[in-house]
């Protein structure tokens, strides 16, 4: 139901026979032959025929429609009547007519998706790309998986919070980061919550989530890089690494379940069917996954040395290994060196040169990381200068570990790959409404 009580109806598969309707919309299509015309509406809900029969409709409804244009937008109060031909099983035959914005013509790009436009176009012109019934149907399913991760968090008695954006220094390392001019500062687009998050661990809230903007001067533009992303963020007190894995996987799972128990009707717009994954997923750690690609190397000198990070074709020829052992999408790298990960991560105690960390991984791309944290104030200033930073720079953070820190851990999972991975979409723009990649600032 429509907020606006003048505008009462949506476009709906089932409107009853004889009810008098009030649509609102844009013209989809106009098809005029000769005596009889058709008018296709279209709304948030999808399509319906405005029959007019020349003879048979008031003069003043035929005069506004003589020089009417696609994409204007009407209002339309009609009688509904069954006819087989249509695709949802009835047309309206229209008592009244108002036009409520004319469209102009020629349109930049076709919002019926009959004609083809590149990427570049489609986002230029995104208000009318966004008509497109697949496109549309993608922002939909974003909002309900935002809605399920929100109702997954509440239920575990998870906290929502928000953190600033604008910051003094660098979270997840320096390069990466975008200064902006903050009176007579240099202040920072801030790249993850990392950090605020964890403060909040000593303030007793316990167990939080964000979702939020996180922002990465990443140079690279590549298909599943933004420069302004959504995460999802959590943290949580007296838990460690494996705990949180468990939270995670089930969350994954959870979002599947409820897209294929209640959305089908969505996902069929997207000729999807929903593979749902099973947990728990498989944990493989770092060192096995560098055995694995390593004995898949015809010489030496290819070797990936124990220690460095993975790179998208390891990561592509390792999700191939897994797919072909599992027929499984989804898996977690465990245990990875010290070295590689963020200086707030807690170190193995057996191992210091491991971690207490992971990555969840889709066979096709990383999804999310995650750790224990080191909670210990002594062993953070010394993790944070062996990784060349400055002790001072994190005063603001370290302060917090001084006075009663509980042990904790937390994830941050990229709602865009998430929706690529889900939704099988090739380039994580199509899952953004505005992207911001190197090139693209506006809209
Ligand atoms: P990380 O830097 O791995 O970890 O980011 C977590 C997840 O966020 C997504 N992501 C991105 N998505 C699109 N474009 C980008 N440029 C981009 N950068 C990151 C990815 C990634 O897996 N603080 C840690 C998390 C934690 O330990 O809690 C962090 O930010 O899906």
């Amino acid at each position: 139901m429509r907020l606006n009580t003048k505008y009462t109806n949506e476009i709906d598969p089932n409107l009853d026979e004889n009810k008098i309707v009030n649509l609102s919309g844009w013209i989809h299509e106009i098809r005029n032959l000769g005596g009889i015309s058709f008018l296709i509406l279209r709304d948030r809900e999808g399509f319906a025929q405005i029959t007019i029969v020349k003879k048979k409709t008031d003069k003043l409804i035929l005069e506004k429609l003589e020089n009417i244009t696609k994409e204007s937008v009407i209002f339309v109060t009609g009688v509904v009547k069954s006819e087989k031909k249509v695709t949802n099983g009835y047309e309206i035959i229209p008592t009244k007519l108002t036009i409520l914005n004319k469209s102009s013509v020629p349109l930049p790009m076709d919002p019926t998706g009959k004609v083809d436009a590149d990427l570049d176009t489609r986002l230029d012109s995104r208000y009318l790309d966004i008509r497109k019934e697949k496109v549309l149907t993608i922002f939909k399913i974003r909002s309900i998986i935002l809605n399920i991760i929100r109702n997954y968090f509440q239920n575990l008695k998870f906290i929502e919070v928000t953190t600033p954006k604008i910051v003094a220094s660098a979270t997840e390392g320096g390069t990466e980061l975008f200064p902006i001019s903050y009176f007579e500062k240099t202040a920072f687009l801030n790249q993850s919550p990392q950090l605020f998050k964890q403060i909040l661990m000593s303030s007793g809230l316990d167990r939080v989530f964000e979702i939020g903007p996180i922002f990465r001067a990443e140079e690279h533009n590549t298909r599943k890089h933004l420069n302004e992303a959504t995460s999802i963020d959590i943290e949580s007190s007296f838990c460690n690494d494996e705990d949180i894995m468990k939270i995670l996987e089930n969350l994954i799972y959870e979002i599947y379940i409820k897209l294929n128990n209640n959305y089908q009707y969505l996902l069929k717009k997207l000729d999807l069917n929903l593979k749902i994954p099973k947990i728990p997923f498989k944990r493989y750690t770092y060192s096995y996954v560098i055995d694995i690609l390593n004995h898949q190397k015809k010489n030496k000198e290819e070797y990936i040395k124990w220690g460095s990070d993975l790179t998208t074709k390891d990561e592509n020829d390792f999700g191939k290994y897994v797919f072909e052992k599992t027929k499984e999408d989804h898996y977690f790298i465990t245990d990875w060196p010290s070295e590689i990960k963020p200086f707030y991560v807690m170190r193995n105690d057996s191992d210091s040169k491991l971690s207490k960390s992971f990555d969840l991984m889709h066979i096709t791309m990383e999804l999310s990381s995650g750790a224990q944290r080191c909670h210990n104030y002594s062993d953070l200033c010394l993790q944070i200068k062996e990784k060349g930073l400055i002790v001072n720079d994190f005063d603001f953070y370290l302060n917090a570990f001084r006075y009663g820190m509980p042990p904790h851990s937390g994830f941050g999972l990229g709602l865009e790959r998430l929706l690529m991975t889900i939704l099988n979409i090739q380039n994580i723009r199509e899952t953004v409404l505005f992207p911001r990649d190197k090139t693209r600032l506006s809209p």
